[in-house]
């Protein structure tokens, strides 16, 4: 079993993050390990291991203590023989943009996980952002209504970012996941009970319940909102990072800002219906 000593885990902000120190995760989990970071994963959004030079059968087995993984990858990124091991440095302007992993799906992937393979010096870094913290610091009004109302993804405004490349993305994408999908604006977490703002400026098109007009002007203001610093961190990279993130409670956005390559080793997991209010 990966410990004999408790794990330690330090919080990178006071909303969002956690570095767990004091385990080798090439080593199968105890339950105790895996409910401890299970807990972390679910209520701090995103966790991080250093010193984790894994191979892709070890970390597809830490990663499914969590959940199933994926059978048909989706990304946009190149992979390699495993399956695992990507460049992302030729498709960087594609995860450049605030988003949770797949959610134009009927059934989001839950998790996903990335282990930085060579990195650069400088740039490439992610930054995360707690969809709690966004949804806990609107006003009681605003989340009310928020609370009710349904919102449409879709991988078209990703189709249209990405032009050329985008139709290929867009043709499997809607074979694969179908054209678009309705999830609840704000989900309730199963695990921690918790709810999150649940719009996201790649994939989410419009607000059923609400005119064009309304639509538009609401999913602009929070998508300008969830990217409050007070609810954000920011990852620099080092080779042997590892890290999970929940997609149901965090978004990402992947900084552009580097040259050459980004080798990163990813696994997602099956997804799973986002539950709202009334579920
Ligand atoms: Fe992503």
């Amino acid at each position: 079993m990966a410990t004999m000593t408790e794990l330690h885990s330090r919080p990178i902000t006071t909303n969002i993050g956690s570095v767990i120190e004091g385990i080798d995760l090439s080593e199968p989990l105890c339950p105790r390990d895996r409910d401890f970071i299970g807990s972390e994963l679910y209520n701090r959004g995103v966790v991080f291991f250093r010193g984790q030079d894994l191979n892709g059968e070890q970390m597809k087995a830490f990663v499914s203590n969590f959940a199933k993984l994926q059978a048909a990858k989706f990304t946009g990124a190149a992979k390699d023989d495993t399956g695992l091991v990507a460049d992302f440095g030729a498709t960087k302007q594609f995860t450049a943009i605030w988003h949770a992993d797949g959610t134009f799906a009927e059934e989001p992937v839950l998790f996903t996980a990335l282990r930085a393979v060579s990195v650069p010096d400088v740039g490439g870094d992610t930054c995360w952002s707690s969809m709690y913290a966004a949804y806990e610091a609107l006003s009681e009004p605003m989340r009310a209504m928020l609370d009710g109302l349904t919102a449409i993804h879709s991988v078209e405004p990703v189709v249209r970012r990405l032009g050329a490349m985008g139709q290929a993305y867009g043709e499997r994408a809607r074979e694969m996941f179908g054209a678009e999908h309705a999830h609840p604006a704000v989900l309730v977490h199963p695990d921690t009970g918790r709810k999150a703002l649940y719009v996201n400026s790649s994939w989410t098109t419009r607000i059923v319940e609400l005119t064009a007009a309304e639509s538009a002007k609401m999913l602009d203001l929070l998508f300008e909102h969830i990217k409050q610093p007070d609810f954000c961190m920011r990852w620099h990279w080092s080779a042997n990072d590892m890290v999970i993130w929940d997609n149901r409670c965090v978004q990402h956005y992947a900084v552009p800002d580097y040259a050459g390559q980004r080798m990163m080793q990813r696994v997602d997991t099956e997804g799973q219906k986002p539950c709202g209010i009334d579920d």
